[in-house]
């Protein structure tokens, strides 16, 4: 199986990054693929509303790093999407990421775009916020769970670590396992 993690926050090593790069560990030791991409070190445009996905055979026509997210995502079995919260939302980067996404969406208009499998793709969406009350942003979380299910993916989980206005994720001892879990189960599943 193949697992890619996408990083959405611009600092490097800061959460987010700990928190998909855990997840994927977890996928790695029962013998996944795993592969991660850091916002940080991409030049990825938002999308232009040109519509040159849906005229072109060869998909978005905007060439930038985006392009390598669309090749490593076509090959994956599953993605996981991090993302902190910022202002009750994904952060600027998921957000680009997700409106990128148009150009797949769906692959019945837009058949150059051929998964690897039949399958959906198993997908973790994982949001770090430094609030504590895990309650906060819960619709927000849900629409956006029905939303990549829109978007045709098979939403496995929606983690949502709180409280990092406290410290680092990293710190907290409680995370390692419960983290390293859903990736073993996302590769076992
Ligand atoms: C611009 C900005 C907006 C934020 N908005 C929220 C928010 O609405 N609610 C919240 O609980 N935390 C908020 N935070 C805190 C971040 O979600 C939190 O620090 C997160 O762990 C940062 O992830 P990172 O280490 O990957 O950058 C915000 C942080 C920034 C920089």
């Amino acid at each position: 199986m193949k697992i890619i993690g996408i990083i959405a926050s611009p600092r490097k090593e800061g959460n987010t990054a700990w928190i998909v790069n855990k997840i994927l560990e977890g996928a790695k030791e029962q013998g996944a693929e795993v592969q991660s991409f850091n916002f940080s070190d991409l030049d990825i445009k938002p999308c232009q509303g040109c519509n040159g996905c849906k005229q072109s055979t060869r998909g978005c026509i905007i060439n930038d790093d985006m392009q390598k997210l669309y090749d490593a995502i076509e090959n994956a079995d599953a993605l996981v999407l991090g993302s902190p919260i910022y202002m009750g939302q994904m952060s600027a980067q998921a957000k680009i990421f997700t409106d990128r996404l148009y150009a797949r969406f769906s692959p019945r208009f837009s058949p150059y775009f051929k998964c690897k499998n039949e399958a959906k793709q198993k997908l973790i969406l994982a949001f770090n916020q430094g609030n504590p009350d895990s309650s906060l942003f819960q619709s927000y979380i849900d629409y956006t769970k029905h939303m990549f299910e829109l978007l045709e993916f098979d939403v496995k989980e929606v983690p949502v670590v709180t409280g990092l206005r406290n410290g680092p994720a990293h710190k907290r001892e409680d995370l390692h396992t419960a983290l390293k879990d859903i990736g073993s189960s996302l590769a076992l599943k």
